[in-house]
C-alpha cells in the first residue's frame, strides 16, 4: 500500500531556541505518538515517520562545521545526538501503541558532493508489509566527494515520496504553514506562484544547519513538479497531524498546479 510519509520538525519535538543542546519537549512528542495511534487504530494505512534534529545534532554538526569541512568527530557526535532523539521518538510510540523500528540514514544513505546518490529502502519495504512504523531521522551522512555531510529529514523525504510512491505527504513544523510578509498563511505554492513568494520565504531563525522554510518548500516543489502534492502544517497545536492524517486540508498545499 502506498505509505503516507510525515515529516515532524526538530522545532516540534525539541526546544530548538534555547542555548541548551538536547533538550526534547516529551509532552509534544507523547501527544504525536496518540495521535499517530489513534489513526492508526482505525485505519490500516502504513506511515513512514521522518522527524528532524532541533536542538539535538545541529549545536555539534555547527560547532564542527559540518557542512563546511569534514570532521571525523563532528559527525560522531553529531549522530550520537540524533539518535538520542530518535530512541525517544522510538520509545514514545512504542509505549502508545505504534510498534516503529529505527532507520538511521548514516546507514542507507551515501552523498557524493551533497547529492544524495544511493538509499537503501528495502528494509523500509519489509518494515510495511510487517505494519511497522519506519522512523527516519536527519543525520550525518557519508559524502563520496566530502567525506561526511548532513542530511535534513526534508532532503529525505522527496527521495522517499519519489520511490515507494507515496500517497500524501505532510510536514509538519512550529508555524502554520507557509507564511505570506504579512504572517498569514499561504493556503497554496505551485512552482509559478513560487517565484513571487520566494522573497518572503527565509531559512530557520534558530539553530539550525539546514535550509529551514525554504529548504523545506524547494524541496516540496521538486515533487509537485512529479506529481505529489503535500502539506506544511502546524504541528505544535494539538490535533493538527490528527487532521492531517485524516484528510483536513491544513495549512500550506504545495501541489503543481
Ligand atoms: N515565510 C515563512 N513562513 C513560515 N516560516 C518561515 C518563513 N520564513 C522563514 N520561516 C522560518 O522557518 C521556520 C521553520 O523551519 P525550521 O526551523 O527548519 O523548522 P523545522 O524544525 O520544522 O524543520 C519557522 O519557524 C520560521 O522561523
Ligand atoms: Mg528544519
Amino acid at each position: 500500500m502506498n505509505p503516507v510519509i510525515l515529516k515532524i520538525g526538530g522545532s516540534v519535538i525539541t526546544e530548538k531556541n534555547s542555548d541548551i543542546p538536547e533538550r526534547a519537549k516529551m509532552g509534544d512528542i507523547d501527544r504525536l505518538s496518540h495521535e499517530i495511534a489513534e489513526f492508526k487504530s482505525g485505519s490500516d494505512s502504513s506511515i513512514i515517520l521522518v522527524h528532524g534534529a532541533g536542538s539535538f545534532g545541529h549545536p555539534q554538526a555547527m560547532k564542527y562545521k559540518l557542512n563546511l569541512e569534514f570532521n571525523a568527530r563532528g559527525a560522531y557526535l553529531t549522530h550520537v545526538s540524533v539518535k538520542k532523539l530518535n530512541s525517544i521518538v522510538l520509545e514514545s510510540l512504542n509505549n502508545a501503541g505504534v510498534t516503529s523500528l529505527p532507520v538511521h540514514p548514516l546507514n542507507s544513505c551515501l552523498l557524493d558532493n551533497g547529492k544524495l546518490v544511493h538509499f537503501q529502502l528495502e528494509q523500509i519495504k519489509v518494515m510495511l508489509e510487517r505494519g511497522i512504523m519506519p522512523v527516519l531521522h536527519g543525520d550525518v551522512v557519508m559524502d563520496r566527494s566530502k567525506g561526511a555531510a548532513v542530511l535534513s529529514g526534508d532532503r529525505i523525504i522527496p527521495r522517499l515520496a519519489l520511490e515507494l510512491k507515496a500517497s500524501k505527504i505532510g510536514a509538519g513544523s512550529n508555524v502554520d504553514g507557509v507564511l505570506d510578509e504579512n504572517g498569514n498563511v499561504i493556503r497554496k505554492i505551485t512552482p509559478s506562484s513560487f517565484a513571487d513568494m520566494k522573497k518572503h520565504i527565509k531559512g530557520s531563525t534558530s539553530t539550525d544547519v539546514t535550509g529551514g522554510m525554504l529548504g523545506k518548500v524547494s524541496e516540496l516543489l521538486e515533487l509537485a513538479n512529479a506529481g505529489i502534492s503535500s502539506r506544511i502544517f502546524n504541528a505544535s497545536r494539538k490535533g493538527m497531524v490528527s487532521k492531517f492524517l485524516y484528510g483536513e486540508n491544513v495549512g500550506t498545499l504545495i501541489a503543481d498546479k
